[in-house]
């Protein structure tokens, strides 16, 4: 069997007098093999200290993203036998490292949950008895597509902007704000939306140079979320004047 050599970011901020450094691991390389059984692998035959994070393994909760040979991606939807060489694996950036490919995505999205106010705003009562309204299938359609997002975060991680600027919502920001403006039970106005993502820290300090979109393992059409929210934002903007 062929063996793949692994080099991977270990740093611990528990204990910063050992500075970060690079790891070199090398496992035998079955067919078929994920990141994540390459990383099991090498913690439990190797290395028990190494951090990394994982649930689903199918690509359903978003935990387990990491830079892989430089992007960000997924580790249990990416095969070893893709990648070319040794495989180097560091953590998203943007997020706080709980230690070596581990990071804390829970706390960034929520704040951007409270930030954007990720919630339905109808002033209807709610009345348990109702007949639920009906929506057209289209619309339908649209939101489950925004809804798609497992807020992994390498649409974060891969972002300039993201990068430089710490309140920036990112592509994961802007694609909930439209799954929210398409949905007619949100009665929230232009102006509303406006106040939420009508700034740098959303549509304006986009770059739109779509890494977002590249990186996205959903494969979810943020680009074209990106110019609908912005398109709407600039006609608000232009109409408040
Ligand atoms: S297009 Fe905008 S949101 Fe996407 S990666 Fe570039 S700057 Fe970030
Ligand atoms: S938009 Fe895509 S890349 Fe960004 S957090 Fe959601 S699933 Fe991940
Ligand atoms: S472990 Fe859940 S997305 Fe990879």
């Amino acid at each position: 069997m062929s063996t793949r050599k692994f080099s991977i970011f270990r740093y611990n901020p528990n204990t910063p007098e050992v500075k970060p450094f690079m790891q070199e691991y090398t496992i035998e390389e079955p067919p078929g093999m994920t990141i994540f059984v390459a990383l099991n692998k090498i913690r439990e035959e190797l290395d028990p200290t190494l951090m990394f994070d994982f649930v689903c393994r199918a690509a359903i909760c978003g935990s387990c993203a990491m830079v892989i040979n430089g992007k960000p991606r997924l580790a249990c939807k990416t095969l070893t036998g893709d990648l070319k060489g040794t495989v180097t694996l560091m953590p998203l950036p943007v997020f706080k490292l709980i230690g070596d490919l581990s990071v804390d995505t829970g706390t960034w999205f929520r704040h951007l949950s409270v930030k954007t106010k990720s919630w339905i705003h109808s002033s209807k009562e709610f009345d348990p008895n109702a007949i639920e309204d009906r929506m057209d299938n289209e619309t339908a359609l649209e939101i489950y597509e925004a809804e798609r997002c497992i807020e992994c975060g390498c649409c974060i991680a891969g972002c300039v902007t993201a990068n430089i600027r710490e309140d920036f919502l990112g592509a994961a920001g802007i694609n909930r704000v439209a799954r929210f403006m398409v949905d007619p039970r949100d009665e929230r106005s232009k102006k509303e939306y406006f106040e939420v993502i009508g700034s740098d820290e959303g549509a304006f300090g986009c770059m739109g140079l779509m890494a977002c979109d590249d990186n996205c393992p959903m494969q979810l059409p943020l680009q074209m979320q990106l110019s609908f929210v912005r398109r709407k934002m600039v006609s608000f903007g232009l109409s408040a004047k």
